[in-house]
C-alpha cells in the first residue's frame, strides 16, 4: 500500500513498530519497485531507475505514529487483525491526527463501525480493503459505515484512483465481497482435503486449469498467511457460530500452533526454500 501511494506521488511515511521490521519492509519495497520498473519501462532502463529513484524520495518511516500523525491526511491501518489492538492504536492516533484527517482500516474481516466507534470522528472512517500482491492487485474495496461521510467515502473513492486501482464499495459486513466469498471457498478446499477426497496438489492443479484461477487454494492460503486466514475464520465463526461456512478447521488450528503460517515462514500447506 505503502509502495503504490508513493509510486503514484504522494508522500508517504510508514510506520511499523521496530526499525528492523521497516528495513525489512524498505527492502521489499525496493525489490517489488525493481520488478514493477522493469515491466513499466521495458525499453528505457533509465526512466525506470528515475522512476524508482523518484518513489523512494516519497518515502519515509518512523517507530512512532502518534508523532508524525499531525502532517497527514489519511492513515491506512494496515496492523494485525485484532479488533482491540486496531481500536487501542486508534484510540491514541485520534488524540494527535487533525481535524480533517480520514482514517481507514485495511481490515480483511473486522467491523469498521467498531473502530470508527473507539474514535470521534466517525464521519471520517472507512475500509480501505488492498488485495496481496499490492502492487498487482487492480482492486480496493472501499466500505463505507452508516456513519461515514459521503465526503469521505468520495476521498477514499479519489485516492483508490489515485493510486492506480480500480474501487468496489460494499456494505460493512464480513469479509466485503472478496473475502466473503474467497475464504469459505479456501476453507472448503481444506475440508476436501481434510476428509481425503483429493491430495492438496491435485486440489490446487484443478482450480488452477479447471476454473483459471492465478493460485490454487492451498497456495493461496500460504501466500496470505494460515495465521491471517484462522484470525479471519474464528472471527466469523464468532459472531455465527451455526454457520458451517465459518467452522474453523482442525488441520489450518494445527498448522498454526506449529508455526507453519505459509511463504512467510518457509512452511504451510507446502514447503518454501
Ligand atoms: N511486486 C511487484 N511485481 C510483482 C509482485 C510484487 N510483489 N508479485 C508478482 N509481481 C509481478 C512479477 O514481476 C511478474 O511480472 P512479469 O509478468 O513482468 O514477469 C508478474 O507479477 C507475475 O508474477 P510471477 O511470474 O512471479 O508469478 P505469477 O504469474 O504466478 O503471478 C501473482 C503472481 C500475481 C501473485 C498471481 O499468482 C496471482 O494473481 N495470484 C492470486 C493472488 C490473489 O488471489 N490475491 C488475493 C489474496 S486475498 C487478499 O489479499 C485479501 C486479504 O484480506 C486476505
Amino acid at each position: 500500500i505503502f509502495q503504490v501511494a508513493a509510486a503514484s506521488g504522494h508522500t508517504v511515511v510508514l510506520v511499523d513498530q521496530s526499525d528492523e521490521i521497516l528495513k525489512k519492509s524498505t527492502k521489499g519495497i525496493e525489490e517489488s519497485l525493481k520488478r514493477v520498473a522493469k515491466k513499466k519501462f521495458a525499453d528505457k532502463p533509465e526512466a525506470g531507475a528515475e522512476f524508482i529513484n523518484k518513489t523512494l524520495k516519497n518515502l519515509t518511516t518512523s517507530t512512532d505514529a502518534a508523532s508524525v500523525v499531525h502532517s497527514t491526511d489519511l492513515v491506512i491501518e494496515a496492523i494485525v487483525e485484532n479488533l482491540e489492538v486496531k481500536n487501542k492504536l486508534f484510540k491514541t492516533l485520534d488524540k494527535f491526527a487533525p481535524e480533517h484527517t480520514i482514517f481507514a482500516s485495511n481490515t480483511s474481516s473486522l467491523q469498521i463501525t467498531k473502530m470508527a466507534n473507539a474514535t470521534t470522528r466517525q464521519d471520517r472512517f472507512g475500509g480501505l480493503h488492498f488485495f496481496n500482491p499490492v502492487p498487482m492487485m487492480k482492486l480496493v474495496e472501499v466500505i463505507k459505515t452508516p456513519m461515514t461521510s459521503q465526503k469521505t467515502f468520495e476521498s477514499l473513492v479519489d485516492f483508490s484512483k489515485a493510486v492506480g486501482k480500480s474501487p468496489v464499495s460494499c456494505k460493512d459486513t464480513p469479509g466485503f465481497i472478496v473475502n466473503r466469498l474467497l475464504v469459505p471457498y479456501m476453507m472448503e478446499a481444506v475440508r476436501l482435503f481434510e476428509r481425503g477426497d483429493a491430495s492438496k496438489e491435485d486440489i490446487d492443479v484443478a482450480m488452477k486449469l479447471g476454473a483459471g484461477y492465478p493460485m490454487g487454494p492451498f497456495e493461496l492460503l500460504d501466500y496470505v498467511g494460515l495465521d491471517t486466514s484462522k484470525y479471519i475464520i474464528d472471527g466469523w465463526h464468532s459472531l455465527e457460530p451455526n454457520n458451517p461456512l465459518f467452522a474453523p478447521s482442525p488441520l489450518l488450528n494445527k498448522l498454526v500452533e506449529e508455526k507453519k503460517l505459509g511463504k512467510k515462514t518457509g512452511e504451510g500447506f507446502y514447503k518454501y526454500k
